[in-house]
């Protein structure tokens, strides 16, 4: 296992090109089980979560190839209709083939998708929703069997924006004719991105980015040629290790528009963030923030992604501050890391209450999921003397590459073998 040593103090200066969206990507991978014909998807980020979509797909029966972000998919034997646990248990993502396959072949069988760390993260809202579709839902052994004898338009309401059960249902809608209306929708932007990966594959969706989307599905469905949008949560997170650390950061290949939750808190911060076409440059003094009170909500909301994050970067706000977490019921794990670097947190329940310090300081601490390690990089780099974070694997789930680009943006980062 890897770990990430970091001299923290430093300030940063120099661009950052940002990849391709993790979030988005797995469901345009996932949608290419809708269709036999050959798919070509760009700017897929070379992450640990995409090469074990490759290995599923590669089992479920597509053969695929990956490299230099362009992620190929093929057809080339008939699709096993069961994602079995040992794939399914890596990632919970997974459960994304169970649209496609349903709406395909009428019958899926996928593993229980496990809890994770930030949460039990059940799947109630996808199976009622595919219920409403005409699916029957049956329990085996820890998988979960959906069988449909003919799939039906529904008008269908989420009691929760769920990102996972829109996407799903999305994806299923697209081979159902007739049109299928989907309520209290998520409206994140690798819903849009989804959206328009679908219409180019032939079915009809509007509404993406709203809370009711519409698709009428199509008989067959085209193979896929996209390039992926820019990944919105390394955006935001580049964006708080140069709050935190002070200095000049560009980001390029991203936009504005995708963290603007995130800008406007930084700029009640006090940092100073400047958008132009396609990019964005952050300037802070590294001196302590203003206090300012964060909560997570479903977009447009702040994303419950860069609640760790910006906890890390508030640790030493001038004053005090609050985070709620309103999301998922276990996303405060990196705050006793943070306060193992000297941070002031009390966590209660789905609020955090930030007392913020005039330094941290650098301490060996343990990466507990991908925006929880993520955390630890923002603290590290604001932090007086060397940080050594633990469990680097949860990170590279995330972040592509990611210290070789914080390294030529001037953070002092290196990755040595435990
Ligand atoms: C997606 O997860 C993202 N993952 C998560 O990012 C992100 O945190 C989350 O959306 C919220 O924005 C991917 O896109 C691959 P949800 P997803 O269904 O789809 C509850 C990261 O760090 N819920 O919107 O699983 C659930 O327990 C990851 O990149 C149900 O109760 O999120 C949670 O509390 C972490 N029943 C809340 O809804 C369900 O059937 C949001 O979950 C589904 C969800």
């Amino acid at each position: 296992m890897d770990n990430f040593v970091i001299q923290g103090g430093g300030k940063l200066a120099g661009e950052i090109r940002v990849s391709g969206s993790k979030n988005s990507a797995l469901p345009i991978l996932a949608a290419t089980m809708l269709t036999g014909e050959k798919s070509e998807i760009s700017n897929v980020p070379d992450l640990m979560d995409i090469r074990s979509t490759l290995s599923l797909l590669n089992y479920m029966g597509k053969t695929c190839s990956f490299g230099s972000n362009n992620f190929t998919v093929r057809e080339t034997s008939v699709l096993k209709h069961h994602a079995p646990y040992e794939l399914v248990r890596k990632m919970r993502a997974s459960m994304l083939v169970a649209g496609p396959l349903l709406a395909r072949f009428k019958k899926v069988r996928f593993s229980l998708p496990g809890g994770c760390s930030i949460g039990v993260r059940p799947i109630d809202i996808h199976l009622e929703a595919f219920k409403k579709l005409g699916a029957e839902v049956f329990y085996e052994k820890g998988d979960v069997i959906l069988t449909a004898a003919k799939l039906r338009p529904a008008r269908l309401r989420f009691r929760f924006p769920s990102v996972g059960a829109t996407e799903n249902l999305m994806m299923c809608a697209s081979l159902v004719k007739g049109s299928t209306v989907l309520e209290n929708c998520a409206r994140e932007p690798e819903i849009a991105d989804l959206a328009r990966a679908l219409r180019k594959m032939g079915a009809f969706v509007e509404g993406e980015g709203t809370s009711i989307i519409k698709i009428s599905g199509a008989e067959e469905l085209k193979g896929l040629k996209y390039e992926v949008m820019p990944d919105r949560i390394e955006t935001g997170t580049f964006m708080l290790v140069a709050a935190a650390a002070g200095g000049t950061l560009k980001l390029s290949d991203t936009d504005i528009a995708l963290v603007e939750p995130l800008a406007r808190a930084l700029k009640k911060a006090g940092v100073e963030i400047v958008s132009g076409k396609n990019t964005i440059l952050v300037n802070s003094s590294g001196g302590r923030p203003r206090p300012v009170n964060v909560a997570t909500k479903p977009h447009p909301g702040f994303p419950t992604d860069l609640q760790a994050p910006w906890m890390a970067f508030m640790a030493r706000v001038d004053g005090k501050c609050e985070v709620h977490e309103a999301i998922f019921e276990n996303r405060f794990m990196h705050a006793a890391e943070l306060m193992r670097m000297g941070a002031e947190i009390m966590v209660t329940d789905r609020k955090a209450v930030i007392k913020g310090v005039e330094r941290l300081l650098g301490a060996p601490v343990m990466a507990s999921d991908i925006r929880a390690g993520a955390a630890l990089i923002v603290a590290a780099a604001a932090a007086k003397g060397e940080t050594v974070i633990r469990r680097v694997y949860h990170i590279d789930r995330g972040y592509e590459k990611i210290e070789a680009k914080l390294r030529r943006a001037g953070l002092r980062i290196e990755r040595v073998k435990a």
